[in-house]
């Protein structure tokens, strides 16, 4: 059996169309189903259905042979993964972000986010003292409330920064989603996943032609 870790959403809506080109479909529709487990039209082929910070941890512990991850969820988790393809899906930027006009805070910097590892490795590598507030979601309000000076979350578009009176300022990485494989199991079926790896690749390349 090889099995393959997805999340909800738009990682599953862009996984899905490159999976079919290596003819493999769900046989119901995971975004409807209850089911975690779901089987696919290979019948030795199965995906999971997980949170998007959670397809790692299935992947590096060999829960999941493959799984599909935000570059941000990577950079955060760190752990042991070959990560052979970047899959040009789910794009945006990680980035800090602050109140428009604010100015820049004297001394300790507080941070909300959470991307705890991130922000103590950026700010690290700048030398600057922070106080890193780890939180689960709605990081924007933060700074709004006296929380936070700033937050460091993923901008696509910018609207949610926009419409909570935030402005984007750092770049900390341009982030897209990436093919992720445990390690054992890149050894124990390596003709199969490598030949999985192949189709997946041509079908980006076939989306994205350089
Ligand atoms: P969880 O459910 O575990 O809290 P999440 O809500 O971040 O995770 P998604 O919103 O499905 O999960 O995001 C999955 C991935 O898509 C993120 O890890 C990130 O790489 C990328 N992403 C997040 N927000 C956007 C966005 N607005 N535009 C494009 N890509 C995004
Ligand atoms: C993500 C992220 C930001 C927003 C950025 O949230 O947490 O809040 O997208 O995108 P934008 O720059 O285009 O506004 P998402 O929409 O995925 O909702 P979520 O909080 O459920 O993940």
């Amino acid at each position: 059996m090889l099995t393959i870790a997805l999340s909800k959403g738009r990682i599953l809506d862009d996984t899905l169309p490159l999976l079919a080109e290596a003819g493999i479909v769900p046989t119901e529709n995971p975004e409807k189903s209850r089911k975690l487990i779901i089987p696919t039209t290979q019948e030795d082929v199965q995906l999971l259905i997980v949170r998007a910070t959670d397809v790692p941890t299935y992947v590096e512990h060999g829960a999941a042979d493959i799984g599909v991850a935000g570059k941000d969820v990577l950079l955060e988790y760190g752990g042991q993964l070959y990560e052979p393809l970047d899959l040009q899906i789910a794009k945006c930027k990680l980035m800090t972000a602050g109140k428009v006009g604010a100015p820049e805070p004297k001394g300790r910097l507080r941070v909300a986010t959470k991307f705890v590892n991130v922000a103590k490795r950026y700010y690290a590598e700048q030398g600057r003292q922070v106080e890193v507030i780890k939180l689960y979601g709605s990081m924007e309000l933060a700074p709004l409330v006296g929380l936070a000076d700033k937050i460091i979350d993923v901008v696509d578009t910018g609207n949610t920064l926009r419409a909570n009176g935030l402005e984007a300022q750092e770049l900390i990485a341009t982030i897209s989603s990436r093919l992720i494989v445990n390690k054992a199991s890149m050894k124990m079926q390596h003709s199969r996943i490598q030949a999985l790896i192949d189709t997946l690749r041509s079908a980006v390349e076939s989306r994205h032609p350089s």
